[in-house]
């Protein structure tokens, strides 16, 4: 399928390719699948799987097989395992999950691979970080997205446009408090002959966003 991807000399993110910037907390990188308009939840219990093209389940398969390593809020992990094309999945071999939620007796519960814990996402990172984790992927929903975006804390971000409008639904992020980002795209890719997009941003904090 068709591919741009920016030539080397005018790409100023080895790190994106080579791994961790940050001493103190993983790299991270924000994963997710959306319709033109932007729309990555139509229903709170929906899972995405049904409505996302097989090239973009085969890509967040790989994305979160290399990254070993899976941030994602109570509500989506919940239905991703329950409302998938095969009821209750089994969990990805080798992968750990960090499961936002305020839920201590839900925080009890963590057993490997699967950890729930609360706290700011400065809290989540550090702790990850002290057990080991130097990259990770964020699979959202629109709540945990903006605790991490908050904190400016998502180094890049592979966004799946699929070739849909949906009418009603949710953003990728909820209750974003800080100003708006620019982001640099590093390589845009057709997944498919219906037209589904992949493409990858690497997050500029320090610059504002603005046109050319
Ligand atoms: N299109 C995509 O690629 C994609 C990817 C992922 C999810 N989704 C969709 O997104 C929807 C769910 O999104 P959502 O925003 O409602 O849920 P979410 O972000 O998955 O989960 C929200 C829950 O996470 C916990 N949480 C979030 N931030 C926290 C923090 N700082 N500390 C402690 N707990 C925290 C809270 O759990 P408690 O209530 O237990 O405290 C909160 O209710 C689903 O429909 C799902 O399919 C789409």
């Amino acid at each position: 399928m068709n591919a741009f991807t920016a030539p080397p000399c005018n790409d100023p993110s080895p790190g994106l390719r080579h791994g961790p910037s940050h001493n103190w907390r993983p790299f991270l990188t924000l994963i997710m699948a959306m319709s033109v308009n932007g729309i990555i939840s139509r229903a709170a219990d929906e899972s995405v799987s049904t409505w996302s093209s097989a090239e973009d389940k085969a890509h967040l398969d790989r994305m979160i097989a290399q990254h070993k390593t899976v941030i994602t809020g109570r509500e989506s992990f919940a239905a991703t395992r329950s409302n998938a094309p095969s009821p209750h999945k089994p969990l990805k071999d080798g992968v750990r999950y960090y499961v936002l939620t305020h839920d201590e007796a839900l925080w009890r519960k963590s057993a490997p691979p699967v950890t729930y814990l609360g706290g700011t996402a400065e809290d989540v990172l550090r702790r990850m970080k002290a057990e080991g984790v130097d990259r990770a992927a964020l699979l959202g929903g629109p709540r945990t997205n903006a605790a991490f975006l908050n904190g400016g804390y998502v180094d890049e971000m592979f966004l799946t446009i699929e070739p849909a409008l949906f009418c009603t639904g949710r953003g990728l992020c909820e209750g974003l408090m800080r100003d708006d980002l620019a982001l640099e795209l590093l390589s845009a890719e057709t997944l498919n002959p219906r037209g589904t997009l992949l493409l990858h941003y690497k997050a500029l904090w320090d610059s504002p966003p603005k046109a050319g």
